[in-house]
């Protein structure tokens, strides 16, 4: 094995840093109270957040609740007493990333798709060079309308990303559509819509988790294994543009945005589902922490307590990965080995014997539950460290290196044949 390369280049290029600045607008309803939320979760991974009110927002949350959120003055009035001319104003989106309006009123949509340019927000919206997200907030015959749904169509139509709304109790009372989604959401929303798209038109199939192996009704073995680091490598694919599902083992992590989930219990299962599926896809990705071994016997019955010893039985089970590996016209297939020592010469052994393009080591005891990661790619050419970081930007980094592996592709999908 070549030596590692601990400072040397990598081959893929570092992640872009997806969203530096944002321009969040604010119109008028109660839902404002969760803008603040939003500009708080921006401002926290690291974004410059600039945030423009209608005056009807103001009626709702005071500028200084964002001035003192984000650390940058609130922009409230094309007019406003100071500037050298409106033009100044426009410059607030210049450079941004994205404009994202939370919450975005009925009469704002209205504006929007008329190309109205009658306040500092609408005339940024118009003005504007990056792309725009907008969270719909309303009483819920409103959003039923026929104009506003007449209006949402326009936007969307003009490429404006609608969020949500979501249905659920409103704040005059009544129940169903018209919420604004939530801050995180609309967060998550933000970041895919600015990540590059390396995955565009390719398949990725992810296992994630532990798996339980069932001794009798109400026990079993499995494993310390989180599922945090399939479930952000199964969301960084489906940011990057891939078609993503994941089968996953118990775990009560919400399923990522835009991810089919395929929920399994044990390792066979997990076999079952993954075997089924992965012809059609590009990439396997296997990140589950799947029991070497399971019992011989998982008895119907609940086993009593004895005074003697008790011995189990265990079988081996199917090794998900390399069988995939291994077997015909296998895809890109990156597997995960948690090593307690020697963990790059464990890991090399383990990329070799399954056949795997990409192994991704690291420390059995960093890594299983903990949110953040140090590992160690191994692929033909050798190893390359990458420093540790929290494991969303560890596997948005991963996709990228696996992107920039991936073969051509062949014409026609894999798997269309069959
Ligand atoms: N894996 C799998 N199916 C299994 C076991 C493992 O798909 N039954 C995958 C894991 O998802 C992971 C990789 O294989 O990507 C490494 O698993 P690991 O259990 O560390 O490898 P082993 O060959 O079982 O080696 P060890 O003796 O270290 O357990």
């Amino acid at each position: 094995m070549a030596d590692p390369k601990p400072a040397g280049p990598s081959p893929a290029p570092p992640v872009p840093r997806p969203l530096a600045r944002v321009v969040l607008g604010v119109t008028g309803g109660i839902a404002a109270y969760k803008a603040a939320e939003l500009a708080r979760l921006l401002v926290k991974d690291g974004v410059r957040v600039d945030v423009v009110m209608t005056r009807n927002a103001t009626r709702f949350v005071t500028p200084m609740t964002f001035q003192a959120l984000t650390g940058r003055p609130v922009a409230t009035d094309l007019w406003e007493a100071g500037a050298a001319n409106a033009m100044d104003h426009i410059a607030i989106s210049r450079g941004a990333d994205a404009i994202v309006v939370a919450p975005a009123s009925a009469d704002f949509l209205a504006r929007l798709a008329q190309g109205r340019a009658d306040d500092l927000l609408a005339t940024l919206c118009l003005a504007r060079e990056c792309p725009l997200a907008v969270a719909p907030a309303m009483n819920r015959q409103m959003w039923s309308n026929p104009a506003t749904q007449r209006n949402v169509a326009q936007l969307a139509a003009d490429g404006v990303m609608l969020l949500g709304p979501g249905s659920g109790d409103q704040a005059c009372g009544e129940v169903g559509d018209g919420r604004m989604v939530e801050a995180q959401e609309i967060f998550d929303a933000l970041v895919a819509l600015t990540v590059p798209k390396s995955l565009a038109g390719r398949r990725v199939l992810v296992t994630a988790g532990p798996t339980f192996e069932a001794i009798d009704p109400v026990r079993g073995i499995t494993n310390l294994s989180s599922g945090k680091m399939g479930f952000a490598l199964a969301r960084a694919a489906a940011e990057a543009g891939a078609t993503v599902t994941m089968v996953a083992g118990p775990t009560s992590l919400p399923t990522p945005a835009g991810v089919e989930r395929v929920d399994v219990v044990s390792a066979a299962q997990m076999a079952d589902a993954v075997f089924a599926r992965v012809a059609k896809h590009d990439v396997f990705v296997a990140v589950a922490a799947v029991a070497d071994y399971r019992p011989s016997t998982a008895h119907e019955r609940k086993l009593k307590k004895k005074a003697e010893a008790m011995t189990i039985a265990l079988e081996p089970t199917v090794d998900i990965l390399a069988r995939v590996a291994t077997g015909p016209r296998p895809p890109f297939c990156v597997g995960f080995a948690a090593e307690s020592h020697d963990v790059e010469k464990f890991g090399e052994e383990k990329r070799k014997r399954k056949k795997l393009a990409l192994l991704v080591a690291n420390r059995a005891q960093d890594a299983l539950g903990a949110d953040h990661n140090a590992v160690t790619l191994l692929d033909a050419s050798g190893a390359t460290r990458l420093p540790r970081m929290d494991k969303l930007a560890l596997a948005r980094r991963l996709i990228v290196e696996i992107a920039a592996r991936l073969p051509p592709r062949a014409r026609g999908r894999r798997g269309d044949s069959r």
